[in-house]
């Protein structure tokens, strides 16, 4: 049903490009970089798009999740509020990607509803734009907590000393 050699040919061609391996500098909130928070909610994608009983478009899924925060910026250097970030940068990352790639119009909905119902207006209108959206709220998620045991972990290090 789902075509996995489809979805990680599609994958392997774009982490093959030099603009996408560029996200590995800019660094996010929780610690990693968008570079490897795109990998992880590519890979989350594929992982609950196997188990669908109904088809999905593998390589827009793909191209869509490894876009989705083709922002290009540092979240710790960058000009917007937290609150600003989470509004404008889906927009920024579809100007951003459909500069460098020509996306179908199933790409342009993953990327610029990813973070709905933050950006009220654009609401995920196809199946592949919700398989990532949700993929991306998990894996951002489990960002955060490991960050957070981490920085508690430290914290109970520095005060024993
Ligand atoms: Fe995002
Ligand atoms: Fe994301």
């Amino acid at each position: 049903m789902f075509d996995e050699k489809l979805f990680r040919e599609t994958l392997d061609a774009l982490l093959r490009d030099p603009e996408i391996r560029k996200m590995k500098q800019y660094h996010q909130h929780a610690g990693g970089n968008t570079y490897s928070h795109s990998l992880d909610v590519a890979r989350t994608s594929m992982a609950i798009a196997r188990r669908l009983p109904f088809h999905v478009k593998e390589r827009d899924l793909a191209r869509g999740a490894m876009l989705h925060d083709f922002y290009l910026y540092g979240t710790d250097d960058m000009p917007y509020t937290a609150y600003q970030h989470g509004r404008r940068h889906p927009q920024v990352s579809y100007e951003n990607a459909s500069r460098r790639f020509r996306l179908t119009a199933t790409e342009k909905d993953i990327i610029t509803s990813h973070m709905w119902p933050l950006t009220l207006t654009h609401m995920p209108r196809c199946r592949e734009s919700v398989i990532v959206s949700l993929a991306d709220k998990y894996c951002a998620s489990r960002e955060f907590i490991l960050a957070f045991r981490r920085r508690a972990r430290q914290f109970l290090t520095d005060r024993r000393r």
